[in-house]
């Protein structure tokens, strides 16, 4: 790649689908979209926004479906509610009232048929056009302190193509994940993907590393998923795109995986969202000396 034209696919747009269902947390989600569940005392998807935001990241579109009007109305102003709070004179409040609304340039745009997350990408193609952008899945909830996006950020700069996030898990759970086929690079975080299966029985899987909800993608992938097919589950999946892209360098560049050894929480999951809750909360200057002298009570003497 030469030197203008990497300067010129400079990242700059994140594209989160948040169309799911939720079904996973009902009754909790019946009439709230799963993404505004709290962790804390924040909704999941404001911590996917300000991964992305971190990541010098600030155009994001959402990719919403039907009963999504709360994910709207929490990046937006709030007047009445700052105005109370300016009244008062509470400036803490009224700051993390603003944080959400001031933190990126949003864009909704919505799914309509639910036809899988391949489709939910192929959704932001306008808004998206031809440059690299990122995908972030919000189930997905990477602990701040360990960043994975602005390095996949940095090897998609380098090396062109397309880059996924990976995590080698127990080989029993590959079956829950997308699985990549992969060469070593001589860097241990980088990998060469050759290959990607959706959901793969792991008798047959070709590794135990999954993919997880993080994508920097090249812009061929819209071209890519117009022609895919429905795959497993009968919905479009991005894997099965992915997989184009791996086997055929010239439809698009290479395919590498960034390894990720941090904390991940799938907060789709309702243990994981506990554990994420518990261990932010134990981890919070504010909350956690309390927290944590409670919880080690409750787990000596009343379990
Ligand atoms: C999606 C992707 C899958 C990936 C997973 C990560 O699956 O299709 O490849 O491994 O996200 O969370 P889902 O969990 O939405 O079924």
């Amino acid at each position: 790649m030469t030197e203008s034209h990497r300067n010129s696919s400079r990242i700059s747009k994140a594209v989160i689908p948040a169309a799911g269902l939720g079904t996973r947390f009902l009754p909790a989600t019946k009439a709230t979209p799963k993404e505004m569940l709290p962790v804390v005392d924040k909704p999941a998807i404001q911590y996917v926004v300000e991964e992305a935001v971190e990541a010098g990241l600030s155009d994001i579109l959402m990719v919403t479906g039907r009963n999504k009007r709360p994910l709207e109305d929490h990046f937006d102003r709030n007047y009445e509610l700052e105005e109370a709070l300016r009244r008062k004179g509470d400036a803490q409040r009224l700051g993390r009232v603003q944080e959400s609304s001031d933190l990126a340039t949003m864009h909704y745009v919505r799914q309509g048929d639910p036809r899988g997350l391949g489709h939910a990408v192929l959704c932001a193609a306008p808004h998206v056009g031809d440059q690299p952008f990122a995908v972030l899945l919000g189930d997905d909830l990477i602990d701040p302190r360990d960043p994975l996006l602005s390095h996949m950020v940095e090897v998609q700069e380098r090396e062109g193509g397309s880059v996924i996030a990976l995590m080698e898990v127990e080989p029993s759970q590959i079956g829950l994940y997308g699985c990549a086929a992969i060469e070593s690079t001589g860097d241990d975080d980088v990998v060469r993907v050759t290959g990607l299966v959706e959901k793969p029985d792991p008798a047959e899987a070709p590794s135990n590393y999954a993919i997880i909800g993080r994508y920097v993608l090249d812009p061929a992938i819209f071209e890519i998923l117009r022609q895919t097919k429905p795959g497993r589950g009968g919905e479009i999946q991005l894997t099965d795109a992915l997989q184009k892209l791996a086997f055929d360098e010239k439809l698009g560049g290479p395919v590498h995986g960034v390894v990720f050894r941090g904390r991940r929480y799938d907060t789709g999951d309702r243990g994981d969202y506990l554990r994420a809750i518990v261990r932010l909360a134990c981890e919070r200057e504010d909350l956690g000396p309390d927290f944590r002298a409670w919880l080690r009570r409750y787990v000596t003497e009343e379990m």
